[in-house]
């Protein structure tokens, strides 16, 4: 069975999730459930980055000791995944001895390979960006992503990055997928081509981290620990780690691609790993065009919007809005028209249409659609609007081969479109009257069209996808029952059918 590793990035604790997160792991749940409904082995990984300064203040701010506050932070993005019924097989916290482990193995792997040496950093730091800056970039005395930064001077162990830029440069010229899409892949090419400097990779003055192996008084850079929960995850340093990595998929936001496609590929050159497949980067939700800040007070809570517009119907928006690859913005109005038009009255009406016609015929002809015996199943399937149920599987794959789940979504749309056409055209409850026999083909055409769309929509909208399933009771639900092997039956019964995506004032 052929694997699929994803992962999120995983979340600082120093707060609790919004948007921003739920929309990262959001896309990464509906690549996994795609991948697991194609025939895949998949693991989707998420969980939290508890390390670090910026983690450490803010326990200190809640005057809480910072193991028990990371644990109630950690919590709350684990009842996030289970509010947005996220299908993570695993959840990593890198205050973990499974985590902690892993990362060390690593350290030492570089250790080995000399990649790593003892000096002193003297420079700015960004606790905000838990990121080191060169003179050059400040900008007005703040980091470029306009962070405040603070001068540091302390003993510190670097890596030798400066030496991995050829390299890098050239892994990405052989590997042209690897940073996605093309215009970060640009931005990181002009940065490593810019030169690059030795990283530090330990901390003296912060105590909150993995301690460096042999050297109590130094604990990792908090980026190094937080990238290797990649791998420990999966157990490494045991081999068996090679099972899912490397990964097929690292999603991440554009503002941490640089960790991603640079400092990672050149950690796990320099200790003989793989490097992982893609880096897939995502734009960032602003709200009624602002930035998203705390300070601002516009941040806006997943939760909420779930309780207030329901769980798929938020999942939905999310997935739709924007090409994934681009920045969002976010606006209630702008979540309402989605759901009125697609889910009320493009998706939910043609299944309501469809199936309230289907279950008030008279009971001899109920499912007039699929209890007549002479219906010609696989002639059906020569229809139009049958091919093309079908034929959309392998576009689907292999757009999601490519992270393209808005090319996806648009083409779940199409058959919708397509479907309401038809059955306008066709309009059956006029052919009730005149050709009876001709409607029952056109119900059956249109009850396996919407069990098409139905399986093809349960990646993004797992829940509403099942209860149209259910309503036609359908039990196969993975991607082998597309076409005729999954055909409903003669004299097959579908269930009352109940509104799945109500309109909203
Ligand atoms: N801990 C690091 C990641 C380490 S991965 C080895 C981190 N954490 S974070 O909590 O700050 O951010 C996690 C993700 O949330 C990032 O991918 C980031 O891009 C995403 N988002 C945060 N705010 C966002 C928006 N407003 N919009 C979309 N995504 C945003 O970085």
């Amino acid at each position: 069975m052929k694997t699929y590793y994803i992962t999120t990035p995983i979340y600082y604790v120093n707060d609790i999730p919004h948007i921003g997160h739920a929309y990262t792991t959001l896309a990464c749940d509906v690549l996994a459930r795609f991948h697991r409904l194609a025939g895949y082995d998949v693991k989707f990984l998420t969980g939290t980055d508890e390390h670090g300064q910026k983690v450490e203040k803010s326990a200190i701010a809640k005057g809480m000791e910072t193991q028990a506050f990371t644990d109630q932070v950690s919590q709350s993005f684990r009842e996030l995944n289970k509010k947005m019924h996220f299908s993570n097989d695993d959840f990593i916290r890198t205050t973990e001895e499974r985590h902690k482990d892993g990362a060390k193995a690593l350290w030492q792997k570089l250790v080995d390979a000399g990649e790593i040496y003892l000096g002193k950093y003297e420079g700015w730091y960004s606790v905000r960006d838990e990121a080191f800056y060169a003179e050059s970039e400040i900008v007005d005395g703040k980091a470029p992503t306009g962070a405040p930064v603070e001068w540091m001077e302390e003993p510190s162990y670097f890596f030798r990055l400066s030496a991995w830029q050829e390299r890098l440069l050239e892994f990405y010229e052989r590997n042209p997928d690897f940073i996605k899409p093309e215009s970060r892949r640009n931005e990181i090419i002009s940065f490593v081509r810019g030169g690059l400097n030795d990283l530090s990779v330990s901390r003296t003055t912060c105590k909150w981290g993995v301690s460096v192996p042999n050297d109590e008084k130094h604990v990792m850079y908090v980026w190094l620990d937080a990238l290797s929960n990649y791998i420990s995850a999966l157990g490494f340093p045991d081999e068996n780690y090679k099972k899912y990595w490397p990964a097929d998929v690292h999603v991440v936001g554009k503002d941490i691609i640089r960790f991603h496609a640079v400092y990672w590929p050149a950690f796990l050159m320099a200790a003989g790993i793989e490097c992982p497949k893609v880096i897939m980067s995502h734009g960032w939700w602003t709200n009624a065009g602002e930035k998203i800040s705390k300070s601002v007070g516009n941040v806006i809570d997943p939760v909420a919007l779930v309780d207030e517009f329901g769980l798929d119907q938020a999942r939905w928006f999310l997935m739709r809005e924007v090409i994934f690859g681009n920045d969002g913005d976010f606006s209630k109005e702008r979540m309402k028209a989605r759901i009125n038009t697609e889910l009320a009255n493009k998706i939910g009406n043609l299944v309501q249409r469809t199936l309230s016609f289907v279950s008030k015929l008279p009971t001899s002809s109920l499912l007039g659609a699929v209890s007549k015996e002479e219906l010609q199943i696989a002639e059906l399937y020569e229809s139009d609007m049958l091919k093309c149920c079908v034929s959309a599987l392998d576009k689907f794959k292999k757009q999601m081969a490519h992270q393209d789940i808005s090319g996806y979504l648009d083409g779940v749309m199409q058959l919708v479109d397509e479907a309401n056409m038809y059955i306008d055209r066709e309009a059956p409850w006029v052919l009730k009257k005149t050709h009876p026999e001709k409607m029952a083909e056109v119900l059956y055409i249109l009850l396996e069209c919407i069990r098409h769309i139905a399986l093809y929509l349960q990646p993004v909208m797992p829940d509403s996808a099942a209860q149209v399933l259910r309503q036609l009771n359908v039990t196969e639900r993975s991607f082998e029952s597309v076409g005729m092997s999954g055909a409903m039956q003669v004299g097959a019964v579908i269930n009352e059918p109940t509104a799945i995506f109500p309109r909203i004032g």
